[in-house]
């Protein structure tokens, strides 16, 4: 297996000093006190024990109900499996459906995790690329169907996408369920970013076109929305026959999440919506921040991202993206992810995380911009 070149980047610049960090999918803000609080007082009240395979009923349940009120998604609590991550919840997905030599289909650029683990699991994987046209991040629906043939089993689709922010419509989302259907696919549906949406409250969501009974798996994430990276902790909502299969999985891989950190899930869900609000505020002026120096520099093509929280830019001339991402590093001390890292559609491009306070990305872009001008 090759190693992720993102983390190859930032380990070297983890040992420097002085170095900004926009290299990782994470925000500069600690996570909101009533989450650390819910946490504190679960451990101090005993929440020191293993718990249920699939997750505590109660934050199921609080997750049945988030899905309901932000997504429309009519589940059952037996669709609901909560993971210790949302890498977790996508590595019990690949467990779960894969056998060696499947063949799977998968939108690049894409976070190499996504592939990696289906990878991991022996699966054939190929990529359908997004095209960058006249600014925007486009799907070529003709050329995706085609992809998705008989032979076929998986289709991951990660949306808004890291690390270009493009994002499917309900439109797209429905062709392709419609499609997937006919020919029994199943669709693995990375929404980590679905908060994080600039249009709307929250992205287009195959879980409100899909049916409880269809092949779709959804991965979802504390990590994100809720600035809680460290503390490892997600969802997945399958079909409800998935139930039993992914809680013995995941009696082998990491037997329960623990229980404090589902206390905290539970306040984040039912108390965290003016914590995503003030979130996507300061995100709103680290786009804006990012998108008028990237527009100014001469050699950038800075393409719009319509959700998470990263810019994904093309630079002229570039051609070896991990070694330009290591010189700049070593000479600006600004830490970046080579767009290599993110397959073969991604080589000539760099990737920043503008989750940072405006004056952390301003003293970056200065930095930056006798390499990108
Ligand atoms: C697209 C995508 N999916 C899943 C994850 C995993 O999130 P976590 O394991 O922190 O819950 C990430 C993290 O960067 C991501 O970018």
């Amino acid at each position: 297996m090759s190693a992720s070149q993102i983390r190859d980047v930032a380990e070297i610049g983890m040992k420097m000093d002085d170095v900004i960090p926009l290299w990782f999918g994470e925000g500069a803000w600690p996570t909101p006190t009533r989450i650390v609080n819910a946490a504190v007082d679960a451990m101090q009240n005993a929440s020191h024990k293993y718990q249920p395979n699939n997750g505590t009923v109660e934050l199921r349940e609080t997750i049945r109900q988030y899905c309901q009120a932000q997504f429309k998604a009519h589940c059952s609590l037996s669709q609901i499996t909560v993971t210790p991550s949302g890498m977790q919840g996508l590595m019990l997905s690949a467990q779960l459906l894969t056998s060696p030599g499947d063949r799977v289909v998968a939108i690049e650029p894409s976070w190499p995790n996504i592939v990696g683990c289906y990878e991991a699991m022996g699966a054939d994987v190929h990529g359908v690329s997004l095209r960058a046209h006249e600014g925007r991040w486009q799907l070529d629906m003709e050329q995706l169907l085609d992809s998705l043939d008989k032979s076929t089993k998986i289709f991951i689709v990660n949306s808004p996408n890291n690390p270009t922010g493009w994002t499917l419509s309900t439109s797209e989302q429905q062709q392709i369920l419609d499609h997937c259907r006919r020919l029994g696919i199943w669709i693995v549906a990375d929404d980590v970013y679905a908060r994080l949406y600039r249009h709307a409250a929250a992205a287009p969501s195959f879980l409100s076109i899909a049916d409880p009974t269809d092949r779709l798996i959804s991965v979802n994430s504390f990590s994100k929305s809720w600035s809680m990276t460290g503390w490892r902790l997600g969802w997945l909502v399958t079909p409800p026959e998935c139930e039993v299969a992914l809680g013995q999985l995941t009696e082998f891989n990491t037997s329960c999440t623990p229980g404090f950190t589902q206390h905290a899930g539970i306040t984040a869900l039912r108390e965290g919506e003016s914590d995503i609000a003030e979130l996507t505020q300061r995100l709103n002026a680290g786009y804006k921040a990012t998108a008028k120096a990237l527009r100014g520099m001469s050699r950038v093509e800075f393409i719009d991202p319509d959700g998470a929280f990263y810019a994904f830019f093309r630079v002229e001339g570039l051609n070896d993206s991990y070694q330009a991402a290591l010189n700049i590093l070593k000479e600006t001390k600004v830490g970046l992810a080579p767009g290599s890292a993110f397959g073969q559609t991604g080589e000539g491009y760099l990737r920043l995380c503008y989750a940072q306070p405006v004056d952390v990305l301003e003293e970056a872009f200065n930095r930056l911009e006798p390499y990108l001008t």
